[in-house]
C-alpha cells in the first residue's frame, strides 16, 4: 500500500493537464478503465436539461472541462465552480474563456466545505469525483442539500480492485461508501426522490427536490 503523504489539494493541484486529458485526449486505458468519469458527466448534463435556464454549482471543479460542457450543452445561466487546488481554477478558467463560455461562469479556490457562500443558492449542484477524497461525507451532503434549490447529482465509488489499486497509487487519502451509506448519508435532507445510477466501479445519485 501507499502512504497517502499529500493532502487531497495537494495531490490535485499538480494534476490539471493530467485530468482535463481524460477529457480532452482520452487513452485507451481511458475509455476502458474511465467509464464513470464519462458517465457521471452525462447523468449531470441530463438533470441540468431538465432545469433550463438554471444556476449550477460545480464542486470540485478541477480542471472545469465538465463545466464547459454542461454549460454549453444547457440552457443554464451561470455555473459557479469551486476548487481548493488553484491550479484546477487556473486551467478552468482558461479552458471556460477558450471554449466561449468564459462570461457564463466563475471558479472560485476554496474549500466547499467551509466557503462562505453568503447565503447564494443555486438550482443545481455537482460533485463528480469529489467524495472519494472527502472524510466527512455527511457534512459535504448535509451543505450540498443546503446550497442547492432543485437537484444535486454526486458521484460514488464502491469499495473492490480498482478502488485497492487507487489506495495503492494514490498518494493521498481515498474513500468508498456502499449503497446503503449513499441512501444513509441523504437522510436527514429536503429531497423528494433519491435516484441511484450504477456506473462502473462506483454510482451516481440523483437528490430531486
Ligand atoms: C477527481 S477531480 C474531479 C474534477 C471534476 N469534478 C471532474 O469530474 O472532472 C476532484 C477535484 O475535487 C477537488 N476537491 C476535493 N475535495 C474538495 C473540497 N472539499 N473542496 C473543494 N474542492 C475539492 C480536488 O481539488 C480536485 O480538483
Amino acid at each position: 500500500m501507499s502512504k497517502a503523504t499529500h493532502t487531497a489539494q495537494q495531490y490535485w493541484d499538480v494534476r490539471s493537464d493530467l485530468f482535463a486529458n481524460y477529457y480532452k485526449k482520452p487513452s485507451l486505458f481511458d475509455k476502458l478503465f474511465r467509464k464513470a468519469v464519462y458517465t457521471r458527466t452525462a447523468v449531470a448534463l441530463k438533470t441540468i436539461k431538465e432545469y433550463g435556464h438554471c444556476t449550477i454549482l460545480d464542486i470540485g471543479s478541477g480542471p472545469g472541462v465538465n463545466s464547459v460542457t454542461w454549460l454549453k450543452n444547457s440552457d443554464a445561466s451561470h455555473l459557479l465552480g469551486i476548487d481548493f487546488a488553484e491550479n484546477m481554477n487556473e486551467y478552468a478558467r482558461k479552458n471556460a474563456a477558450a471554449e466561449s463560455v468564459g462570461d457564463r461562469c466563475e471558479f472560485v479556490t476554496g474549500d466547499f466545505l467551509t466557503y462562505n457562500f453568503q447565503g447564494q443558492v443555486f438550482d443545481v449542484s455537482v460533485a463528480a469525483g469529489v467524495l472519494d477524497y472527502v472524510k466527512e461525507a455527511g457534512a459535504l451532503v448535509q451543505k450540498m442539500d443546503a446550497v442547492t434549490k432543485k437537484a444535486f447529482v454526486i458521484s460514488w465509488p464502491l469499495n473492490g480492485l480498482r478502488m485497492a489499486l487507487r489506495r495503492y497509487r494514490y498518494t493521498c487519502p481515498v474513500y468508498h461508501y456502499n449503497e446503503a451509506d449513499v441512501r444513509g448519508l441523504h437522510q436527514g435532507c429536503k429531497i423528494n426522490s433519491l435516484e441511484i445510477i450504477p456506473m462502473q466501479g462506483g454510482m451516481v445519485t440523483v437528490a430531486r427536490k
